[in-house]
């Protein structure tokens, strides 16, 4: 039995006849039910929902939200969630426009493939491994600083040296303050790496429980917070403007917090890399993209409206604000079970970047600009086993030993790239193929793709200068390695 992605191409490749549509007929969606590459379709548009939402509410929220406040924004930090939640929110339309109409595997890879072809591709692909591997190697470093405190608590806290890795950094001092390894970081690497392995279904299941368990920290933290508002702390709102730079040549604003926090909608797109194994893809991803994001749009402007509303925002450059403003406000109860909370939080967050990034690289390498080895499914777990340790192994060993703070800047640049193009995706697609079958379209002709593509352009020039720099370092290799190996590899050059 044909999918219904493969007769939307089937009929997109009959009726226009184009030479590129018969290639990804070919190379990329004729795929039956029974020859999905081996992976399993078992996703529900319900998986899919709170995939997108274990992989958006994390960091960004529970940490950054506090940091943004008191550095970028002031309390106007929720006017900085809902600007980058616009630009989000055009690019999630774009995407669910595209995973309706185009499919294909590996998300933004698979749809800029459809788009603009293979270098493109390539680059989108490129970003993307970007956002997700660096991501999820950032997360767990949030992630062992929650976990160490939550040891200290029980008294079994770790020495210091097993909690840094060696090139550390002081960020008040910038003086080196390194020690061995990041232990807890590098572990849950590795535990989520078994997960991943023993399958997907399980891991849904298991992603499922935590979050909702995290949707109970933040119902926690309102119940209690929403009651301690003091309105007088919303005063000054806007203490940095829109856009300014401070002394140090750093941009602040509500803009340039904009493209701080918008780390905290990083990972919507990861429920679109599901394509191959969500039950009925044309339905369920725009689904789960649209309502995870609407979803955790509203959480991030209530969160951050009341957190910034119980404790002044000068006070909130901490590693744990949520948790600190509940202390702060002498709710010591409160602020321990949300510190708890956050710990399944931010492992939601990882699982589901984490799976994201294998099943780009899956898609890649079936298309021959990476390794076999990155596409090869274990027949008894249906899983890409190789492809899984592999960057199992990478992350643990970036979230054990390297510093992440400067790197985590580079997630929310490749990732507005990422947007950038797949926004401009959708425009190409409405004027090249007009006709082009599409079960979900983004209403009001090309205008809300080019805001889109303005909007993420906006919020990648509002980051700071050494951001772009390190980013087309970044692009730079990414070209050395097409160069070298892809284009001679790939499916294409073969065909
Ligand atoms: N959006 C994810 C977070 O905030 C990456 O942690």
């Amino acid at each position: 039995m044909k999918s219904t992605i493969t007769k939307a191409v089937v009929n997109v490749a009959a009726t226009t006849g184009s030479t590129f549509f018969s290639a990804l007929l070919r190379k990329k969606n004729v795929v039956t039910e029974e020859e999905n590459h081996g992976l399993k379709r078992c996703l529900s548009a319900l998986d899919l929902s709170l995939m997108g939402v274990g992989a958006i509410i994390g960091t960004g929220i529970f940490v950054l939200t506090g940091v943004a406040a008191a550095t970028t924004s002031g309390p106007a930090v929720v006017l900085s969630f809902i600007v980058a939640g616009f630009a989000c929110a055009f690019a999630a339309l774009a995407y669910a426009e595209l995973a309706s109409s185009v499919g294909g595997a590996g998300s933004a890879y698979g749809y800029s493939y459809a788009a603009f072809g293979e270098f493109i591709a390539w680059i989108i692909g490129w970003d993307l491994i970007l956002e997700y591997g660096v991501a999820t190697a950032a997360v767990a470093n949030g992630w062992s600083g929650y976990f160490n405190n939550a040891l200290h608590g029980i008294g079994l806290g770790l020495p210091v040296a097993l909690t840094k890795g060696p090139f550390a950094v002081d960020p008040l001092t910038g003086l080196a303050d390194g020690g061995i390894v990041n232990l807890p970081a590098f572990m849950i690497v590795f535990l989520l790496m078994m997960m991943l392995i023993i399958g997907v279904k399980e891991s849904a299941k298991l992603n499922t429980a935590m979050v909702f368990i995290k949707l109970l920290t933040i119902v926690v933290f309102l119940s209690v917070a929403l009651f301690h508002i003091n309105p007088e702390n919303w005063t000054p709102f806007a203490p940095f403007g829109w856009f300014s730079y401070n002394e140090a040549g750093k941009p602040i604003g509500i803009l340039a917090g904009a493209s701080v926090v918008f780390f905290a909608y990083v990972g919507f797109d990861a429920v679109s890399t599901a394509t191959e194994e969500a039950n009925k893809p044309q339905r369920d991803i725009p689904i789960g993209i649209l309502s995870s994001l609407i979803f955790c749009t509203i959480i991030y402007i209530v969160v951050s409206g009341t957190l910034t509303g119980i404790v002044s925002y000068k006070e909130l450059n901490v590693s744990s604000p949520v948790a600190f403003g509940l202390a702060r406000i002498g709710v010591n109860w409160a602020s321990a079970l949300v510190a708890t909370g956050v710990i399944t939080g931010l492992t939601t967050v990882m699982l589901v970047l984490y799976y994201a990034l294998t099943r780009i690289l899956t898609a890649m390498s079936r298309d021959g600009l990476l390794s076999p080895l990155f596409s090869h499914i274990n027949k008894k777990t249906q899983t890409p086993v190789k492809n899984t340790v592999i960057c199992g192994v990478v992350m643990a060993v970036m979230a054990g030993f390297i510093p992440l703070n400067a790197l985590a800047e580079l997630v929310n640049v490749g990732t507005l790239a990422a947007f950038v193009l797949v926004c401009g995706g959708v425009i190409v697609l409405r004027k090249t193929h007009p006709d082009l079958p599409r079960p979900f379209k983004a209403p009001g002709g090309i205008l809300l793709p080019v805001l889109g593509v303005i909007s993420c352009g906006a919020l990648i020039a509002f980051l700071p200068l050494h951001t772009h720099i390190r980013f087309v370092l970044w692009l730079a290799v990414g070209l050395v390695i097409y160069f070298a190996y892809g284009i001679r590899k790939s499916q294409l050059h073969k065909e």
